[in-house]
């Protein structure tokens, strides 16, 4: 049969948040880019084809990073004793100004573009800078890399330096020129539209960024209630308007099941029930949130709700785009949330956060981050041999990877059926 490929190892996959399914010296039959299916012994039908045997590595879905700063890559772990406004203003605005320069743009992009391979983020979901042409930078590098994902160029007309302020209608004109340039460009990298947040975008923008959404079919991200100062700045702006959530709202800018709104550390129940509503993604960063200080997100409390979420390195409030690190601190975090709510409710369990890093940021983009049958095969191979010699069953080795292994244990990476490392 042609297009077929079969491999066999130990097989490792949440469907749901609560339970991971395992198949030991398993199978799984990858039809072109999609998975045909798992089975523990071969069916006759495919027997008489070649396998791929990873013997006793594991099987993974590849990871799914949903918000992460691309022009913020050289600042990963500096400047992290501010909060998230003095942050930007001292370090972050100062760093993006340099993708003015598509040399400085090709150099960093390669470099990040090949770490996220190389941690095994096989989707990612980023924003660039203001820039138009580093952003298409960005598009080209990521694909000739091969992992999939959203790009944003970022639009900002106010409160931010003169620098990086742009002309209102210059900048949705270099958004429609990306939009219709690479919307067909390349089947894994496409734009998504991105105001940085509400304080550094005028209410012009976000009424036009609404209907440029609308009118071509577009997905949004962007920032929303991450630290108290942005958000009783945002009232300030905003007097009007019941909440933070409600601005963006209020543009078009919460497409159904098409949006996803980094942080919301402290989303009141108003704004939860929007999110839930509009099926907003929520991309918990507990790297960034813990970096800047910014406080911890109830994510176990938003996932058990219904919430549709997953997580971000968010680099660099976040200082580590593995996607491993990001789930370590995600359970750290929530356990720390768990004793502050005096041990009611839980916390995340490794179920849980292997969810959140593959199926529950996967669905963002689609049947993602799962082996069942008809989502895409992105899958990571792991050697986990050199991380202990003790007899573990396989969620315990998916346990120990988390927390000890990185880069080098990855040995193969799949994007789409095919082999990218
Ligand atoms: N809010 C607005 N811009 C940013 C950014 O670059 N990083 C984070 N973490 N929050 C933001
Ligand atoms: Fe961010």
């Amino acid at each position: 049969m042609k297009g077929l490929k079969i491999l066999k190892g130990n097989i490792i996959f949440t469907k749901d948040p609560n339970s991971f399914v395992t198949l030991e010296n398993g199978y799984i039959v990858v039809k072109d880019s999609k998975v045909l299916g798992t089975y523990s012994s071969l069916p006759e039908e495919f027997k008489n084809l070649e396998i791929i045997d990873y013997k006793d590595k594991l099987i993974i879905p590849g990871f799914v990073d949903l918000h992460a700063h691309a022009p913020q890559f050289e600042n990963r772990g500096i400047g992290l004793d501010r909060e998230l406004i003095p942050w930007l203003e001292t370090y972050t605005f100062v760093e993006e100004d340099k993708f003015k320069d598509t040399d400085y743009a090709k150099d960093v992009y390669s470099r990040l573009a090949n770490s996220l391979k190389e941690n095994g983020t096989t989707s990612v979901v980023l924003f660039s800078s203001i820039h138009k042409e580093s952003t298409k930078v960005l598009f080209d590098t990521m694909h000739k890399v091969g992992i999939s994902g959203f790009i944003g160029k970022v639009n900002m007309d106010r409160n931010c330096p003169d620098y990086l302020k742009e002309d209102t209608s210059k900048s949705i004109e270099d958004t429609i020129e990306l939009v219709k340039e690479y919307s067909k460009k390349y089947p894994l990298v496409k734009p998504i539209i991105t105001p940085r947040f509400i304080p550094t975008c005028s209410d012009e923008i976000l009424l036009k960024l609404g209907e440029i959404t609308t009118e071509y079919d577009l997905k949004v991200q962007s920032h929303l209630s991450e630290n108290k100062s942005e958000i009783d700045w945002v009232s300030k702006l905003h007097p009007n308007t019941n909440g933070y959530g409600m601005v963006y709202d209020k543009f078009g800018l919460f497409k159904p099941q098409s949006t996803i709104m980094a942080h919301c550390v402290y989303s009141d129940k108003d704004e939860i029930n929007l999110l839930k509503e509009k099926g907003v993604f929520v991309a918990h960063c507990p790297g960034s949130n813990t970096n800047l200080s910014s406080g911890i997100a109830p994510i176990k409390e938003m996932m058990d709700s219904g919430l549709n979420v997953g997580l971000g390195s968010d680099i660099s409030g976040g200082h580590d785009l593995s996607m491993t690190k990001v789930m370590v601190l995600a359970v750290q975090l929530s356990k720390m949330k768990w004793l502050e709510n005096n041990r009611k409710g839980s916390f995340l369990s490794t179920s849980n956060v292997f969810y959140l890093a593959t199926k529950g940021g996967g669905s963002f983009f689609g049947d993602i981050g799962s082996f069942e049958r008809n989502y895409d095969f992105d899958a990571l191979i792991i050697d986990d041999s050199n991380l202990t010699n003790l007899d573990l069953s396989l969620e315990e080795r998916l346990q120990k990877f988390i927390y000890i292994g990185d880069d080098r244990n990855i040995v193969n990476i799949y994007v789409k059926g095919s082999k990218i490392k």
